[in-house]
């Protein structure tokens, strides 16, 4: 799979996430906005780690202007894994958890753009089909050793099982994906 529609699947599959724990804090359900915020923090945590281990290195090596967003984007992360922590260390009842929570999903909504309208588009001109796909799989591989779900795990559910996924997960785009991109994106089944 190619590696830019592995890492923008992961990024829709958590903009589903925000979406729910939006919904959730609507509701004033602290239980449900705590799970909420347990599964973005094991999104982000893997997301974060196979950009910086395997996919920023490479992309790094591709032009000087690649370089130096890639060096702000790991910035960008260094500013999420803080506040993680920081949310980590506090009950949900504190007036700060929330505050911290909600800067932390503007962040990354900010950083996740950035990835997609700036750095996207610079490193698909700048590889081939091949070379993707090659970095995909490798992407593949660090998400399995790190326990984290994979295309593997979904790619034989049915279109329709797919998209009852997607929507229960509040998928953005779900409308429009195909059976592999649906396969890509969701989070399998509990
Ligand atoms: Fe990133
Ligand atoms: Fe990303």
């Amino acid at each position: 799979m190619d590696a830019i529609a592995l890492l923008t699947a992961d990024h829709n599959r958590v903009r589903g996430l925000f979406a729910r724990f939006d919904a959730a804090k609507d509701a004033d359900d602290t239980a449900a906005m705590v799970a909420l915020g347990q599964e973005i923090f094991t999104e982000l945590t893997v997301h974060t780690a196979i950009e910086e281990e395997t996919f920023y290195p490479w992309a790094s090596g591709l032009s000087d202007e690649i370089k130096e967003t890639i060096d702000e984007g790991i910035q960008e992360h260094h500013i999420v894994k803080v506040l993680m922590q920081e949310i980590g260390q506090l009950d949900a009842e504190a007036p700060e958890w929330l505050a911290k929570l909600t800067v932390l999903i503007e962040n990354v909504q900010h950083h996740a753009e950035e990835e997609e309208d700036e750095l996207f588009p610079s490193i698909r001109s700048a590889t081939s089909t091949a070379d993707r796909e090659a970095m995909g799989d490798r992407l593949e591989q660090d998400k399995a050793a790190k326990g984290a779900p994979v295309l593997a795990d979904k790619i034989d559910l049915t279109t329709a099982e797919l998209k009852d996924l997607a929507s229960a997960q509040q998928i953005p785009g779900r409308s429009t994906m195909d059976h592999d991109q649906l396969a890509a994106t969701v989070a399998p089944p509990a």
